[in-house]
């Protein structure tokens, strides 16, 4: 299968930016402007500005994620939140895994693989996040390291469930530090976790897998890396807190 057979998801990843009412205006704002995307368009916000979100999109082409979910459906979790509560409210899709979380929170492999195991049984899309540290890149071991995060965040997942998985590829060094990869550095990287894919499920699910890039990709970078032969689409930060900017991208993505 080739690129023009997989979807292209473009997905915003707010991180904790928006209060509820900054949220329902910045919608307002991006609704009209991607009304006409010729690929999926994605939100991923805090959870606090889910309800709000999911109502302001209703009736459009723009859908809904969080940013992280529990693997429990509910116990004594102080702080967390069920990935079917999500589910209930109307969201569709949970970033899971950023590179945040594994540097701030304590994330792992383990845990990545727990959360998506249970956004998937919950119905959720998970949008699985691997990259590498600038260190690890210097020392010419990305791919390394993209074998473990793979190895560890899929473990004992099924070739059907990988059709609901979405995987963003973002390294480290590119996240809001406004140095992009490079198209070629996005296309090998993907392309790189396609092949993972590939001798794990074999080539037919590796083909048909939805592979995003994620790193400082802005208005003015989408259009390269977008147009890279393994780069399916991507997460965007900084750039999908403007709606112009945001929508920019979607634009990009032909
Ligand atoms: P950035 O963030 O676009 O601000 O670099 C991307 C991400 O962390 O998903």
């Amino acid at each position: 299968m080739n690129k023009a057979k997989r979807d292209v998801v473009i997905a915003g990843n707010w991180k904790m930016n928006k209060s509820p009412a900054e949220a329902k205006e910045l919608i307002t704002a991006l609704k009209p402007l991607v009304a006409d995307a010729d690929c999926k368009v994605v939100i991923c916000v805090p959870y606090t500005d889910l309800f709000v979100a999911v109502e302001e999109t209703k009736g459009t082409n723009i859908k809904v994620g969080a940013e992280n979910c529990h693997w429990e459906k509910s116990g004594a979790f102080t702080g967390e939140i069920a990935p079917q509560w999500l589910k209930e409210m109307g969201v569709e899709y949970c970033v899971i895994g950023h590179s945040e979380r594994r540097q701030y929170f304590g994330e792992t492999d383990k845990t990545v693989n727990l959360r998506t195991k249970a956004a998937l049984e919950a119905g959720l899309k998970p949008i699985v996040c691997v990259g590498e540290l600038k260190e690890e890149r210097l020392a010419d071991k990305t791919h390394e390291v993209l074998d473990t995060q793979m190895a560890g965040g899929f473990d004992g997942i099924t070739a059907e469930q990988m059709a609901d998985i979405i995987i963003a590829y973002e390294p480290v060094w590119a996240i809001g530090t406004g140095l992009t990869a490079t198209d070629e550095q996005a296309n090998e990287a993907c392309a790189y976790i396609r092949s993972i894919i590939a001798a794990k499920y074999g080539q037919a699910v590796a083909d048909a897998a939805v592979i995003q890039y994620g790193g400082s990709m802005n208005d003015a970078n989408a259009a390269g890396l977008l147009a890279q032969t393994d780069v399916d689409g991507g997460l965007i930060g900084g750039a999908s807190l403007v709606a112009d900017k945001f929508a920019k991208v979607v634009a990009a993505a032909k």
